[in-house]
């Protein structure tokens, strides 16, 4: 042990039950900050299990100090449009649970958990453990940087709602969430359309140049998908306007 860490243990035995971590364990990073800042934990309790409770455990505690991790972590997480019915850093949706919360609340291992065993809204990305690992660093970054929010309590809807009109018309293929219908449809053969009116869908049919969905296309192509991509494997939907705008309605 270096004399600068010696005399910061001192210290910190000293102040007490401030930090009982480093009764059991050497410090490291002291540089950086408390040990709680990067493995959350309970620093005035020296019973291990106490101690523990809530513990960024090693595997995920690089989250601010690896910034290449992180920004791989970042692009996973762009690329897979996860903000479509997340709200990640100071982005997203509000169909699905604010990750940022999630983060903040829970332990690398439960994320790693949710990320591999998905709710049945949520797409399953098929990440191997290192990805989750980098999808998790970012996660816990991103969390660590927003300002905490006042209690606005987050309620899941992930039981399937009551029938609709997307039920009846989409949902035999499509699946989607919404923040306040909650989950709808059963279909998997097409994809999995929350958020798709917003800029954090990535459309896999529209013509280049067109980024996102609008109302207009949408209408378009659940009339008949050719005129917008000739490629098309979704059949056209025979939908009345009126029925058509609940579908829509269901979707905003
Ligand atoms: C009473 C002793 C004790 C206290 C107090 C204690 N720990 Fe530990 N800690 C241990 C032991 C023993 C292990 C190794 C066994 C294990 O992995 O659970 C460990 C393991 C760890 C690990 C590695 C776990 C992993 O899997 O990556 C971290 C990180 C850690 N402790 C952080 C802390 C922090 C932060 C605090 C203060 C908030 C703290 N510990 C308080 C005894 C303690
Ligand atoms: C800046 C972030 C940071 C701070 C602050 C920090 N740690 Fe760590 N800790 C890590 C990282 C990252 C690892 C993974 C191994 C490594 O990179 O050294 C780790 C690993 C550990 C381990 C697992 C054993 C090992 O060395 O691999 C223990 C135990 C631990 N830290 C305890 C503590 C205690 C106690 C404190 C407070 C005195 C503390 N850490 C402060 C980031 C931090
Ligand atoms: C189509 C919508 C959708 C997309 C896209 C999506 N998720 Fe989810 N996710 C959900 C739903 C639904 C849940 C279940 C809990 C809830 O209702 O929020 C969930 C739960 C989670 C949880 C557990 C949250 C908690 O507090 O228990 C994590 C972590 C998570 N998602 C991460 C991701 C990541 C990372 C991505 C992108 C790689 C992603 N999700 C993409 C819908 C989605
Ligand atoms: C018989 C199955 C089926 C039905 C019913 C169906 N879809 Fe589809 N949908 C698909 C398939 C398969 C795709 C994949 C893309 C393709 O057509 O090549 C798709 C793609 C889409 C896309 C494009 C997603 C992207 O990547 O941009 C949208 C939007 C969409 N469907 C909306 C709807 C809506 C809204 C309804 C109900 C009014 C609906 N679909 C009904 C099968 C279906």
């Amino acid at each position: 042990m270096g004399t600068r860490a010696f005399l910061l243990l001192i210290f910190l035995m000293s102040a007490a039950e401030v930090f009982a971590c480093v009764k059991c364990h050497e410090p490291h990073y002291t540089e950086v900050g408390t040990c709680s800042a990067c493995h959350r934990g309970e620093m005035r309790s020296s019973r291990e299990n106490v101690a523990h409770a809530g513990l960024i455990t090693a595997k995920y505690s690089s989250f601010y100090t690896d910034k290449k991790a992180v920004a791989s972590g970042e692009k996973i997480v762009s690329d897979s449009a996860c903000r479509r019915c997340h709200a990640i850093g100071a982005e997203g949706g509000t169909a699905a649970a604010d990750l940022n919360a999630s983060a903040m609340k829970y332990t690398g291992e439960y994320l790693d958990d949710k990320l591999k065993n998905v709710n049945e809204y949520m797409p399953d990305f098929h990440f191997n453990d290192a990805e989750r690992r980098l999808v998790i660093l970012y996660l816990l970054n991103a969390a660590s940087k927003q300002p905490e929010k006042a209690n606005e309590p987050y309620v899941a809807y992930i039981t399937p709602a009551k029938k609709g009109a997307f039920e009846k018309h989409c949902g035999g293929c499509h699946r989607m969430i919404t923040r306040n219908g909650g989950g709808k449809g059963t279909g998997i053969e097409g994809a999995n359309l929350s958020g798709l009116l917003t800029k954090y869908f990535l459309s896999s049919v529209l013509p280049a140049g067109e980024k996102h969905w609008t109302e207009k296309r949408l209408r378009e192509w659940i009339k008949n998908p050719r005129s917008v991509n000739k490629l098309a494997v979704m059949p056209p939907v025979r939908i009345t306007d009126t029925e058509l705008d609940k579908v829509i309605k269901e979707i905003k």
